[in-house]
């Protein structure tokens, strides 16, 4: 099921703006000037996201250092990867573990969107434009792609187990959610422009 969900996800994604081999060399390339401040990178992560109590209580009781641990590998990981189908099942498979923990897309986003922008505070401080606008294009195309699969399998998990326990099934589900929408659309109307 995760490599069909992960198929269907990159499928969406338009070839126009998908990662290229390009990208995929500069961001090896430039591998360890991120790891170089990956420290700073996750601290500043979880320094945010512990001095706000809802993000505050995702975390278990000594968790905190294991999950750092889990993010620097995966940063890691992620930028020696060869973007293979593997790689992207796995980022399929966080939308899954981010549900059971309660970590929700709109949270899942800023932070990725928090991460990108103090890869642009390093790389404009540190490389020639030259340079630094194509390793920041190149993360951008990897980042959306992260986005893309993390929070639409987040959204098609979800719609899984609600298939699962109601045993309605995926169609039906769809259709009857759409008439909700109809409703929903039709009491909302005064918010279109
Ligand atoms: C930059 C955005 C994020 C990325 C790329 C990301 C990625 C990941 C990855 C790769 C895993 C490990 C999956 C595995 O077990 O193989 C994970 C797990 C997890 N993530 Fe996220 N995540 C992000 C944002 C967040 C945020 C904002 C929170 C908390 C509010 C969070 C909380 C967690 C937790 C608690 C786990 C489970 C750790 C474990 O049990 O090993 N994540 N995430």
């Amino acid at each position: 099921m995760l490599p069909e969900i992960t198929e269907r996800i990159l499928s969406q994604i338009p070839d126009s703006i998908k990662l290229t081999t390009d990208d995929i060399k500069i961001l090896h390339d430039n591998k360890q000037f991120v790891l170089d401040r990956e420290d700073v990178i996750f601290e500043r992560f979880f320094d945010i996201l512990l001095n706000f109590e809802p993000t505050k209580n995702v975390f278990k009781e000594g968790e905190v250092p294991i999950v750092m641990n889990v993010f620097k590998r995966w940063l890691k990981i992620t930028l020696s990867s060869e973007f293979n189908d593997e790689y992207w099942q796995w980022q399929t498979f966080v939308g899954l573990v981010h549900i059971k923990r309660g970590v929700t897309n709109n949270v899942f986003i800023s932070m990725l969107s928090v991460v990108t922008e103090m890869l642009v505070e390093e790389v404009t401080s540190n490389v020639p434009n030259e340079a630094g606008v194509p390793i920041l294009k190149a993360w951008l195309k990897l980042s959306r792609t992260l986005g893309a699969l993390i929070s639409e399998s987040y959204r098609i998990f979800y719609l899984k187990a609600v298939e699962e326990v109601t045993s309605i099934d995926e169609k039906l589900l769809n259709r009857i959610s759409i008439l909700a929408i109809d409703n929903l659309l039709k009491d909302n109307q005064n918010f279109r422009i």
